[in-house]
């Protein structure tokens, strides 16, 4: 079954385009033989699983629901255990309920996890001390370490990477569908150094009253043994579509559709640095079946994003299309309106996600890598603000975070301060908010979703 996207597209013709951010292997027997037994390993999610989540998407997109997706900037090798897994699950879990309480509405939940692990770079070699190697471009392709041999771009490594891949999503998996993410433990996803925060504080009181209406509930005979809505949630899985040898390898023709899907996640972005319109990540997305994020950076013009559209999504068909704004606090007052505008305009039903992080990253006077808590807020703040003002949904966010108490973001409640960064600085990428600074960011938002809400109805 061709679909008009489909259309003089295979799975390998993303090769005769120019590909941005991919790594040169030395050996190319060795990668091709790594691409072979990838194509021979089973698919780590299921076709009628991106289905039920383009469904899902749009709800968001008919401004019914909200996006919730979030997780590593980059996985590693060296930090792959189970309770980082379910800290970080955990803390969406929290966000989820905060946001679906205050907010009232269903918060599709995806994480950037279980294969995101592929990094887009600035430059593509790093010099230190006058010595200079290729970049660090994600344990799927060379390791951090600075020296040569570990820079080395290694076809193996795709296949640690999906082996990591699959037991995450297995733990995940158990955890969302086993009783872990039950509404009836809402209290226990607080435990922690969180708990006894301000926002700890302010989600055991949330947690206190949802506990209160279950009860409430039960007496009335709904449990989480009779309704598995209570007792279960359905989590998914993402990661930017970069290293396309490996993403090739997971396109799989649907039996039940006859349809292309990339099976190595549910949901797969293009990043802000691979999004040329004639380039080879374009190309391989436009064929396959997977609802697909764009990402849109301050040089994202409208005339472009409607013709990634048109490429990417030619039937218009709601849930298809994410678009991830991530334009900097300072400019997307400024940027935001005339791309909401130009989608509008022609008619097109697309999820709007905020990515507060991307744009707001600077450098300490010590040289590190940070983001100031305020401006993530402030970025998140002005997206809702003209959402509200050109009438559409603030439809979704889309963060770097982790379950842990790192100290890669500056200020938040807890105010870390430039000196404190490097207490707990683990991140193998960008600065991710911990859990703390994730949980207040979610009660402003359902703070923002209550104000959008009241001003539709006053509208209608
Ligand atoms: C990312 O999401 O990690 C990323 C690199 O984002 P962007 O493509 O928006 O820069
Ligand atoms: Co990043």
């Amino acid at each position: 079954m061709a679909t008009t996207r489909t259309r003089d597209w295979r799975p390998d013709s993303w090769r005769s385009r120019p590909a941005r951010q991919m790594p040169t292997y030395d050996d190319p027997e060795r990668l091709k033989a790594v691409e072979r037994r990838l194509a021979s390993f089973p698919p780590l999610v299921f076709a009628g699983e991106c289905r039920e989540l383009e469904r899902r998407l749009a709800e968001v997109a008919a401004g019914r629901a909200f996006l919730l997706q979030g997780g590593d900037c980059a996985e590693a090798f060296a930090q792959f255990d189970a309770n980082k897994i379910r800290d970080t699950l955990r803390v969406l879990l929290q966000m989820a309920v905060v946001l679906t309480y205050g907010a009232g509405m269903p918060v599709v939940k995806v994480g950037r996890m279980a294969g995101q692990f592929a990094k887009p770079r600035s430059q593509p070699t790093e010099v230190r001390e006058g010595v200079e190697l290729p970049a660090y471009r994600g344990d799927i392709i060379n390791d951090i370490a600075f020296d040569a041999e570990a820079r080395r771009p290694d076809p193996e490594r795709m296949v640690q990477a999906y082996m990591q891949a699959a037991a995450t999503l297995n733990l995940l998996r158990a955890f969302t569908e086993g009783g872990y993410a039950s509404l009836t433990r809402v209290h226990q996803w607080n435990l922690g150094f969180v708990a006894h925060s301000p926002q700890g504080e302010r989600y055991r009181d949330l947690a206190d009253r949802i506990g209160e209406a279950l009860e409430f509930m039960r007496a009335c005979g709904i449990t989480d043994l009779n309704t598995p809505a209570i007792r279960r949630t359905t989590f998914y899985t993402s990661h930017e579509c970069l290293l396309l040898p490996f993403e090739q390898a997971f396109v799989r023709i649907d039996s039940t559709t006859g349809l292309w899907y990339d099976t190595s996640a549910h949901f797969l972005w293009i990043g802000d640095r691979t999004r040329q319109l004639d380039g080879a990540h374009v190309e391989f997305c436009r064929g396959i079946e997977n609802p697909l994020g764009i990402k849109a950076g301050p040089s994202m013009t409208p005339d472009e994003l409607l013709r990634l559209l048109d490429a990417l999504d030619p039937d218009n068909r709601p849930g298809r299309i994410t678009i991830i704004t991530r334009l900097g606090a300072e400019r997307v007052g400024e940027l935001l309106p005339p791309l909401i505008r130009a989608v509008v305009r022609e008619g097109r039903q697309v999820v709007w996600s905020c990515d507060p992080m991307h744009g707001n990253t600077i450098k300490t006077a010590g040289g590190i890598k940070t983001r100031p808590f305020e401006r993530v807020l402030q970025e998140v703040r002005t997206f809702f603000e003209v959402h509200r003002a050109e009438g559409t949904h603030a439809g979704g966010i889309h963060l770097e975070m982790t379950g842990e108490d790192v100290t890669e973001c500056l200020g938040g409640a807890q105010a870390i301060s430039e000196a404190e960064l490097t207490d707990r600085y683990h991140t193998h990428c960008d600065p991710r908010l911990n859990a703390q600074q994730s949980l207040e960011l979610a009660f402003l938002m359902a703070e923002a979703l209550k104000a959008e809400r009241a001003a539709l109805r006053r509208a209608s």
